[in-house]
């Protein structure tokens, strides 16, 4: 697949593969893969350093080609043809039947082309892509290939012309909601029917209408007693637009969208549906850990529930276009979306990155974006960019006015923003002025001087945070410190360790409790990333991120219940850390943190207590959290006693140190997937003692077989420094656990899973396949 100039001559031997496909996760890691010799200035950094592991130290550098052929059976005159593309990374030349379609340079922009003319009529057709990675394109893993859906989509001529339906909400009240359908059309003499219906399926509205303006219908249906779209309450309305052509039935397409009003208020902030909502957000990369950049929607769901059940609300797609079925999701599930554009605009953070395409593609770029996702309900805020070089000089003020301006052109009904880390600098320019919603990557320092000099008169923490830690990795003594390194390349659970522009989570949390004006944050990041090990980025084998809230296999790290026990406010939490298996440290002095949403808690070791702590102004620390600084080891159980506000015991918790590793514990996020040969089960493995006590510091190498209707997909650990390759069936545990990824194949049944571990009893498991809809 990979390194043939040209197609049409090539006597390769093609790899067959399924899109959407990364042709990199399968490594194998290597150091010398875009290794990067630069200052980062964005990092603050002021001397060039070799950075291993940027961009994940996978195989994506290098050209690659994709073909397909393919008949069109039903492609007759009259008709027309639209090859469409979710994204491509990156630099996409298209060919078919050795003609050139069109081309795409930025890898995670949507496009199609009209493929008509180039179409044979009942004969074979080769689709050829040609795909290039450069070195030094990207600050994270990007992926590489066709990671995206592809499409064709067979249309009459006379039709709805692709994504050039709009639908809003431009009127909401208890008693009824205005819909305005906005439908560009080809053709002549046409009639919209259109029905609406409502989250249970039933149709609440009809309406049909044939004045054409240029090429635009527009209608405006009532809907009565609305049910509105929120986090909470994600209801979803359908729209079934069928189009006529006199009485012949052209073309139909069925639209999901919300009802639900947005605003942003001096004073008051952000309003969902006329309340006030504070964004309890964090930033996703586009990876999916051991899948890489391929998209999955199983995959993604359990990203979502994760970041659900900690009570997160809104998501960041950084630093570019979110995949649709992200959207989608977010739709279904509640989340508030900030769909974002770029990295970079025309000034370089990398010497290949975006900034060689700006001038020419960004408007259409921003076009697409806004063009195939607005209908989403999600999506509450645009953003035009991520700490562009760009924020400073009058150039990037124009750049920024340029971007927004387009924004607005093609989506009057939500915001932009900026996330702007050169905050000085933005308020003196004029650029933070500019925009709609100023967000604030970190600098907590300068929030009341942007509040105060900024005109909106509200913040948005566009990017928070960035704590970073290692699943069940303490370091003593416990301290809280900026760009601290151990011998191991792995960041202490504490939840202490920060990076020299960043902070902890407790220090955005009074920023968000004590200032209504701050409208919320995006935590970075939910989930561990392929690529940018800081800080570890100049020590080999780190190749993937410790900023994340959970792993790269999705599993908690303590930080996740710090959120929870904030966030989710239905849930109780009451999380205790550290592990307390710490042979060789009996008698030193080993803290006990707890999270929870109580106020206060006792804590126990061997049943003798160490006190109530309550959570208190002493520091920001003491505000969130709940610590036992002074506690010395002794093997045994940590208790935990949470009380309510009358100091009655509410819930209690225990963790125990565990004996020698003895067998394994298997647990499948869903025990039931679809047989659509594309579906998930995510079977967490966690080393156990004989009275099934979790293993804290168990690193042991396992073996998985499967068989049955479904195979086995990949597997991961969530140790940062971890050369060992996803999709191969053998794998250390990282401190007690790893993650396998098994998929469902086409045929109805159970899969099986069997585990092996030098040392302990083989495991078993078994997931059922059944075709249902999801
Ligand atoms: C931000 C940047 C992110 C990531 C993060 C790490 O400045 O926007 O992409 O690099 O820092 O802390």
């Amino acid at each position: 697949m990979e390194g043939a100039e040209k197609p049409e001559t090539s006597i390769l031997n093609w790899e067959g593969v399924s899109v959407p496909h990364d042709w990199a996760i399968y490594g194998p890691f290597d150091e010398e893969i875009d290794k990067q010799t630069y200052f980062n200035e964005q990092n603050l950094e002021v001397v060039a350093s070799e950075k291993t592991g940027r961009t994940g130290a996978l195989p994506f550098i290098g050209v690659g080609w994709y073909r397909k052929t393919f008949s069109l059976k039903d492609f007759e005159p009259g008709k027309k043809a639209l090859l469409t593309f979710d994204g491509a990374m990156s630099e996409a030349q298209v060919y078919l039947n050795g003609q050139k379609v069109g081309s795409r340079p930025y890898g995670y922009s949507y496009f199609y082309f009209d493929i008509t003319p180039y179409l044979k009529q009942g004969e074979e057709n080769l689709l050829a892509v040609r795909l290039e990675n450069r070195p030094r394109s990207s600050r994270w893993y990007p992926g590489a290939g066709l990671y995206r859906k592809v499409q064709i989509i067979l249309k009459d001529e006379v039709s709805f012309k692709h994504w050039g339906t709009f639908i809003t909400t431009p009127f909401i009240s208890g008693r009824v909601a205005k819909v305005n359908i906005k439908s560009k059309v080809d053709g002549e003499n046409i009639r919209i029917e259109t029905l609406i219906k409502d989250p249970s399926g039933k149709i609440v509205a009809k309406h049909s209408a044939s004045e054409i303006f240029g090429d635009e219908i527009e209608q405006n249906i009532a809907v009565p007693t609305p049910e509105k779209w929120s986090p909470d309450s994600p209801h979803l309305y359908m729209a079934e637009l069928k189009l006529f052509q006199g009485e012949e039935l052209k073309d139909e397409i069925s639209i999901r969208f919300g009802i639900r009003e947005i605003a942003f208020k001096p004073g008051s902030g952000f309003l969902l549906n006329g309340n006030v909502t504070k964004f309890k957000g964090v930033c996703l990369h586009h990876d999916l850990g051991p899948l890489g950049a391929a998209v999955n929607k199983a995959a993604l769901r359990r990203q979502l529930e994760i970041m659900k059940d900690m009570g997160c609300n809104a998501i960041r797609s950084a630093h570019n276009m979110p995949s649709m079925e992200q959207l989608e999701l977010c739709d279904e599930m509640g989340f508030m979306f900030i769909a974002e554009s770029f990295d970079e605009w025309a000034r370089p953070k990398v010497e290949n990155g975006y900034n060689r395409f700006f001038t020419d593609w960004a408007e259409k770029d921003v076009v697409n974006l806004v063009q195939a996702t607005r209908n989403h309900p999600c999506i509450v805020i645009w953003s035009a960019g991520n700490e562009v070089p760009d924020q400073s000089g009058s150039e990037g003020v124009k750049r920024a006015k340029f971007l927004q301006d387009i924004f607005h052109r093609e989506d009057p009904t939500r915001p932009v923003t900026v996330g702007m880390d050169q905050v000085k600098t933005t308020m003196e320019s004029g650029f933070g002025a500019i925009l709609d919603v100023p967000g604030l990557n970190y600098r907590l320092r300068l929030y009341e001087e942007a509040f105060e000099k900024f005109p909106q008169q509200f913040i948005l923490g566009s990017e928070t945070a960035s704590t970073v830690s290692s699943r069940g990795v303490y370091k003593f003594p416990v301290e809280k410190v900026f760009n601290k390194t151990y011998d191991d390349a792995q960041c202490s659970s504490y939840d202490l360790e920060y990076c020299k522009w960043s902070n902890v989570p407790d220090d955005d949390f009074v920023f968000q409790d004590d200032y209504p004006w701050v409208i919320g944050e995006f935590v970075w990041t939910g989930f561990d990333y392929l690529g940018e090990p800081t800080p570890y980025d100049m020590v080999w084998p780190s190749r993937s991120s410790y900023f994340g809230i959970c792993d790269l296999a999705g599993l908690a790290k303590d930080r996740y219940y710090l959120y929870r026990s904030r966030w989710n406010t239905s849930k109780e939490t009451l999380h205790i850390l550290p592990h307390w298996n710490w042979e060789g440290r009996e008698g030193e002095i080993t803290p006990v943190f707890v999270y929870t949403n109580h106020e206060s808690a006792e804590l126990f070791v061997n049943g003798v207590s160490h006190g109530i702590q309550t959570k208190n102004n002493q520091s920001n620390q003491h505000r969130y959290r709940l610590m036992w600084m002074d506690v010395k080891y002794e093997p045994g159980t940590l208790k935990v006693v949470a009380y309510d506000k009358q100091g009655k015991p509410a819930s209690e918790k225990e963790v125990h140190t565990a004996g020698k590793p003895h067998h394994l514990l298997l647990h499948a996020n869903r025990e039931l997937i679809n047989a659509d040969g594309k579906d998930l089960s995510y079977v967490t493995i966690e080393v156990v003692d004989k009275a099934g006590n979790f293993c804290p510091n168990a690193n042991m190498q396992l073996d998985f077989e499967v068989s049955g209707s479904g195979t086995f997909l990949a597997v991961c650990n969530g140790d940062a420094t971890s050369l060992e390759m996803f999709h191969l069936p053998s794998m250390k545990t990282f401190n007690g656990k790893l993650v396998v990824l098994l998929q469902a194949s086409k045929e109805k049944g159970a899969i099986k899973l069997k585990v092996k571990g030098r040392g302990l009893a083989t495991a078993e498991t078994s997931i059922q396949t059944e075709f249902c809809i999801l």
